[in-house]
């Protein structure tokens, strides 16, 4: 017999091999949620219409992004290590560029960021650097959620990444509902008396207290004192996530909850992406509420994070943890005067696109659309006279040129509303007019009736 050999051999081979197939079905859970559809949908409509105006990206600004300023800030750092803890050539080096502690490098400068611009006093082993605020979330669901029973309080709307992570996680979420202050009390206590007649624990809540993702509205300090007493009396943590709270109108800022917290029921999440460099992606989890261990001994929340952490991103990239300390450095820790000028663009931003929005739609005047009025953030929500869902995204993009992001994504239950997200926060002036005027122009169109357009 002839052997089987040449090009054609490889292709018989190919042939008769069983290629592999998975079932979607059968893989994680949270790989068929609406919700990791709806990121992916989002993503794409934005590059298949590369030229339409992007309300929807909530972006930092790049004007003043810099690569010498990465370069500077590495230097900065490198020097800090050998002045301040004397390190030679060889531990710099191995600090920055080997594998490292898994808590992270800079410590000790986010703590005293942390004094500096929040009022917030954290034992610096208290702290676990992230690989962006990302993953401070994921690790902290991953070690409360124990059984199918741990469950997690969100105010919804609530940002993509909480819902994505807590899927993740296996970690039901529980809604809860928001009202004129923020979060509706009566409601929070009748979901966690549910959840405990149901035989589960709410492990706890998450807030975005200071302009929140996606509805850029805040806490005033009565409800954030009332959130704390709540999770005193429900026995739940807090999880603050706070990566927008300088953004503010210039009126003096509110404390944050971990500010406010005497009794370490808060678990601090914060981002560098918006107030360090987006790039790095550093971030970083304040845990210091003790964990009693099996025989008598405790140990921080943090270090239990950190024994997930080992398991996930090993350590956060010290390369990106110097850039972000090189620039705390320069800035004796505060990232208040380090984003003077950005915190000027989104204050800006934010006030031309609500005296934009009012002369496009005046009171009494059709399309009868309306907003909310954030004293900060990034965010804007819009309530349109007609549902907004992904196909009128579609029909924005490909006839008005224009991107926002439908609402329901933050509810996660696919059902479209009549509210829409917009965001400034990386658009020039030049931008935000033409993409007013475009949002205008398919409100317009949308809600005029059939014969007008048909006409
Ligand atoms: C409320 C909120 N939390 C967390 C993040 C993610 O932060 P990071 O980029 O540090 O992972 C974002 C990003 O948009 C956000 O809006």
């Amino acid at each position: 017999m002839t052997p089987h050999t040449g090009p054609g051999a490889v292709v018989d081979a190919v042939a008769e091999l069983q290629l592999a197939e998975l079932q979607l079905a059968e893989l994680h859970t949270s790989l068929s949620s609406p919700i990791s559809d709806s990121m992916n949908f989002l993503n794409e409509v934005a590059q298949r219409y590369p030229d339409a105006i992007s309300l929807a990206a909530g972006r930092p600004y790049e004007g003043f992004l810099e690569i010498e300023a990465v370069t500077r800030h590495i230097e900065t750092y490198r020097t800090h290590l050998r002045e301040r803890y004397g390190h030679d050539e060889a531990q710099v080096r191995r600090t920055m560029l080997q594998y490292g502690r898994t808590k992270g490098i800079i410590h000790d400068l986010v703590a005293r960021h942390l004094a500096v611009d929040e009022g917030i006093t954290a034992d610096p082993e208290s702290i676990v650097v992230t690989v962006g605020c990302q993953e401070a979330l994921y690790l902290t669901l991953r070690a409360l959620r124990r059984t199918e029973r741990d469950v997690l309080l969100a105010v919804v709307p609530s940002y993509v990444g909480l819902t994505g992570a807590a899927q993740l996680a296996d970690m039901r979420v529980l809604p809860v509902r928001t009202s004129d202050e923020g979060i509706d009390f009566d409601h929070l206590a009748a979901v966690v008396a549910r959840a405990k007649a149901d035989g589960l624990r709410p492990r706890g809540c998450y807030v975005v207290a200071d302009f929140a993702n996606p509805t850029g509205t805040s806490l005033d300090l009565d409800t954030r004192e009332r959130l704390l007493r709540a999770a005193e009396e429900h026995d739940f943590l807090i999880l603050e996530d706070n990566p927008y709270g300088f953004f503010g109108d210039g009126s003096a800022p509110l404390p944050t909850l971990k500010a406010l917290d005497r009794a370490q029921r808060v678990v601090y999440l914060g981002s560098f992406a918006k107030t360090g460099l987006p790039g790095a992606r550093v971030g970083y989890v304040v845990a210091d509420q003790w964990v009693a261990g099996p025989g008598g001994g405790r140990s921080r929340l943090a270090d239990q994070l950190a024994k997930i952490k080992s398991m996930l991103t090993v350590n956060t990239s010290p390369v990106a943890q110097a850039v972000i300390g090189g620039k705390l450095l320069e800035h004796d820790c505060s990232l208040r005067a380090a984003n003077a000028r950005e915190i000027r663009v989104y204050r800006d931003n934010l006030r031309m696109v609500l005296d934009g929005l009012a002369a496009r739609f005046p009171q009494g005047s059709r399309p009868a659309v309306t907003w909310n009025v954030p004293r900060g953030g990034f965010f804007v929500v819009l309530t349109l006279p007609f549902v907004a869902g992904d196909d009128l995204l579609e029909e924005s993009a490909l006839r008005h040129g224009v991107l926002w992001t439908p609402m329901h994504h933050f509810y996660g239950d696919g059902r479209p509303r009549r509210e829409i997200r917009l965001s400034v926060s990386h658009l020039t002036p030049e931008e935000i007019t033409e993409g007013l005027d475009r949002l205008a122009a398919f409100a317009r169109a949308q809600a005029a009736p059939v014969t007008e357009v048909a006409r």
